[in-house]
């Protein structure tokens, strides 16, 4: 029998030509973009030139593309930070979200998103 995976939006495989392009940091240009030594350095570049490409793409400005290590981490600053922004107000969320959205990571802020639920069907 032919499996068929049904959960590319838990996780999915790498394109080709992301893969091509990201190989050498992978394999040997593994510089810490915050390093000042050459191979930090030319981390740094890579990372401002895809942020550039990102913006260009979605009609941003750079400042505003933030690359996180994925969705748990990147919903966990959008609630973070809505909630801070937010003091005064009421969060909602549907009763259908991510755990990761439904009960952020640490913080006061975040116990009030349980306040607002919005209930999907
Ligand atoms: C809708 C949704 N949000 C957030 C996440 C969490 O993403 P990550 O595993 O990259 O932290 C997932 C992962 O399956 C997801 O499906």
């Amino acid at each position: 029998m032919q499996k068929v995976y049904f959960d590319h939006n838990a996780t999915t495989a790498i394109d080709k030509k992301v893969l091509g392009v990201m190989m050498p940091y992978m394999e040997m240009q593994q510089g810490n973009p915050t390093s000042q030594h050459s191979f930090g350095r030319h981390a740094r570049t890579a990372i401002e030139e895809a942020r550039e490409q990102v913006a260009l793409a979605i009609h941003a400005h750079p400042s505003e593309v933030i690359f996180t290590s994925g969705g748990t981490e990147a919903n966990n600053m959008i609630v973070h930070g809505a909630a801070i922004k937010q003091r005064e107000s009421t969060l909602v969320r549907s009763n259908i979200e991510h755990p990761c959205v439904a009960r952020p990571n640490g913080g006061d802020e975040a116990s009030r998103l349980a306040t607002g639920i919005i209930k999907c069907q």
